[in-house]
């Protein structure tokens, strides 16, 4: 089972609750990195926070969760090492991992069901990378 880490702002507070629970009751280990509550909050500080765990090292994958998945992205995107996929449909999570790597996922909390979120995380979790001419492209983002 992969150890992941998860982060959400206020937007995303209840749908991180939810596939919290859903992915340790599948086995994973799940480092919950806030926001603990619906009370307004930033969302650049908590991907930020994500992401420089994960390109730390600290675990090997990052869900983060706002209201619509877009400012997570943008945040996590700014830490060198990370690729972090908005995902909002079973296509884009295959697509995540299979072509672009992606060490993160970004969803929104005001447009995603649980039972949905946790679905596109697993096909996101178990899609083997694609090699070949994707592994020259991601390598070509880290240039950047
Ligand atoms: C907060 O209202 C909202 O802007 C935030 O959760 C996120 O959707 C930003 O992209």
């Amino acid at each position: 089972m992969t150890v992941l880490a998860i982060a959400a702002d206020h937007g995303g507070f209840g749908l991180k609750e939810e596939v919290k629970r859903a992915l340790m009751a599948e086995g994973h280990e799940v480092v919950d990195l806030g926001t603990d509550s619906v009370q307004a909050v930033d969302y650049p500080i908590f991907g930020r926070a994500l992401a420089e765990y994960i390109a730390g090292g600290k675990a090997e994958k990052g869900i983060a969760i706002c209201g619509s998945g877009i400012g997570m992205s943008i945040a996590a995107n700014r830490v060198k090492g990370i690729r972090c996929a908005l995902v909002h449909s079973e296509e884009y999570a295959r697509l995540a991992a299979a072509h672009n790597g992606a060490n993160m996922i970004s969803l929104g909390g005001r447009f995603t069901k649980a039972e949905d979120a946790v679905l596109y995380i697993n096909i996101w979790l178990n899609t083997p990378f694609g090699e070949g001419r994707h592994r020259r492209r991601i390598e070509e983002l880290d240039e950047v």
